[in-house]
């Protein structure tokens, strides 16, 4: 057995053990790990039904979930994002901009990587200032440019991420060059000035800090976020129950 089929193999016994199966995964979580193309065995079912809704081996999301509670119950370690958030507080910027900070990654945190800014800035847009989730959007491609107007450097971390001699696609040049012209620039811009790895080691920032700008400037759905048929809730849906089979 590969690595991959002993994953399976666990994940298989597991299953077996809950009331459903959780055993059918979206294409995206093995894709890569192993051939889309080729299709997934289907191990036998035993009588048992397919998982619809809440996965048991995760902690229970509330009946009208919070952005709070997806922070604290399906995102991984925000903390990289509450410094950001703290930083940018710090430096006097405006509250959006406090916002935009403390949800620039949360596409990384909780959803998927790739194109992490484009997918948190539809996540957060129906709750949103335009202005906020246009500077989430864009941070992504800004982060691979300098301006050296604000003090911003190529980020040496991507320098031992990706190499010296990485270039990003041209799709994000592109995104770049129309951000710059843009007269929201400097709102992205700023999330990239904050956007440190190195702020104060070991500070734990707490969420709580940010209750009231986030009380200020997201528009908490009363029906619960991910149940409140905005144009982004399955995605939100998707993040609160990933393993349902349909
Ligand atoms: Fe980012
Ligand atoms: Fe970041």
């Amino acid at each position: 057995m590969n690595t991959l089929e002993r994953a399976e193999a666990a994940e298989h016994a597991l299953s077996q053990e809950l009331d459903r199966l959780v055993i059918m995964k979206s294409t995206i979580y093995t894709s890569g790990e192993r051939d889309p193309r080729v299709a997934l065995p289907r191990p036998p079912s035993e009588g048992k039904r397919f998982l619809m809704g809440h996965d048991p081996r995760l902690p229970r999301m509330p009946e009208k979930p919070t952005l709070f509670d997806f922070y604290k119950l399906r995102f991984g370690p925000a903390n990289h994002m509450l410094q950001s958030a703290r930083l940018a507080q710090k430096n006097g910027v405006d509250e959006k901009i406090v916002l935009a900070c403390l949800l620039h990654d949360i596409g990384i945190a909780g959803f998927i990587r790739g194109d992490h800014g484009y997918w948190a800035a539809q996540l957060v847009e129906p709750y949103v200032d335009e202005e906020v989730s246009w500077a989430i959007r864009y941070h992504q491609a800004l982060r691979f440019f300098p301006d050296e107007s604000v003090g911003y450097r190529y980020p040496e971390l991507y320098t031992k991420l990706f190499g010296a001699d990485y270039t990003p696609e041209p799709y994000i040049h592109e995104a770049y060059r129309f951000a710059r012209a843009h007269k929201w620039y400097m709102t992205s811009r700023l999330v990239t000035v904050n956007d440190l790895y190195a702020f104060e080691p070991g500070v734990e920032v707490e969420l709580e800090e940010f209750t009231d700008v986030v009380g200020r400037h997201f528009k908490q759905p009363k029906e619960g976020l991910g149940l409140d048929a905005s144009p982004s809730s399955h995605m939100w849906r998707t993040i609160m129950w990933p393993t349902r089979y349909l």
